[in-house]
C-alpha cells in the first residue's frame, strides 16, 4: 500500500507520521517512512540546492529538479518496497509539485500533470491532505527553525498553494482525504488511522 501526505509549511505531517510509524511497527508490519525531497543518495544533493535559502532557482528549473528527485525516489525506494508488500509512506509526494510549482509558482499545471503521467510515477492508493489556515502554518514553521527557500516565500504564495491543493483534492475525492490539522495530534491520528485501516480491509 502506497500513502502519501500533503500540506502547506507546518500542517503536522510530521508528528502524523511517527504516530502510524509506531502504531504499524506495533503491529509487526513492515512500514517504510520516506519524503520529498531528499530520500536517496542524489535526492539529498537535491534537496540541498532546493531548500537552501540562497539558491536561486528558476521556477521550471525548481519543477525539473523536484520531477529528478522523485523519479530517483521512485526507483530506488518505493517501487522496490510496494514490490515486497511494504507499506511505503512518503512525506510528500506529486500533489506537492502540482500545488507548489503549479500553484505557487504559476507553472502551468497541465503540463506538470503531462510530465507526471509520462514519467509513469506511481499514484498513491491514498493521500492524506492535512488541512490548517496559511497563519497558522507559518507560525509553527517560524518558531520550528529556521525558514528555508520556501517558507520564506510571501504569504501570497502559501495561499496559492492552498487553494491548489484542494483543487487536486475536488478533482481526486476518491484518492485524497482532507483531514482537519488543527484538532488534537491524538484525534488527527486517529482520522488517519481509521481510514488506513478501512483501506486495508477493503485490499485483502
Ligand atoms: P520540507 O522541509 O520537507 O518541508 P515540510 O516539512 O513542509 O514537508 O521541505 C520541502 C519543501 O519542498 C516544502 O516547502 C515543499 C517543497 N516541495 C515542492 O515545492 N515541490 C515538490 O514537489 C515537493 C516534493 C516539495
Amino acid at each position: 500500500m502506497f500513502i502519501t501526505l500533503e500540506g502547506i509549511e507546518g500542517s503536522g505531517k510530521s508528528t502524523l507520521i511517527k504516530n502510524i510509524n509506531s502504531y504499524f511497527l506495533g503491529l509487526n508490519k513492515k512500514i517504510i517512512i520516506t519524503r520529498e525531497p531528499g530520500a536517496t543518495l542524489i535526492g539529498q544533493k537535491i534537496r540541498d540546492l532546493l531548500l537552501s535559502p540562497e539558491s536561486e532557482i528558476s521556477s521550471k528549473t525548481e519543477l525539473l529538479l523536484m520531477l529528478a528527485d522523485r523519479e530517483q525516489h521512485i526507483n530506488k525506494l518505493i517501487v522496490p518496497n510496494l514490490k515486497l508488500n511494504n507499506i511505503v509512506i512518503s512525506d510528500r509526494y506529486f500533489d506537492s509539485t502540482i500545488a507548489y510549482q503549479g500553484g505557487g509558482r504559476g507553472l502551468d499545471t497541465s503540463m506538470i500533470k503531462m510530465l507526471i503521467s509520462s514519467l509513469q510515477m506511481p499514484i498513491p492508493d491514498l493521500t492524506f491532505l492535512i488541512d490548517i489556515p496559511v497563519k497558522v502554518g507559518l507560525l509553527r514553521a517560524k518558531k520550528r527553525s529556521h525558514l528555508d527557500r520556501f517558507e520564506n516565500e510571501e504569504i501570497q504564495f502559501h495561499e496559492r498553494v492552498k487553494s491548489s491543493y484542494y483543487k487536486i483534492a475536488k478533482e481526486n475525492s476518491q484518492r485524497i482525504k482532507i483531514i482537519n490539522g488543527e484538532q488534537t495530534e491524538e484525534k488527527l491520528f486517529e482520522d488517519v488511522l481509521k481510514i488506513i485501516n478501512s483501506n486495508l480491509k477493503n485490499g485483502e
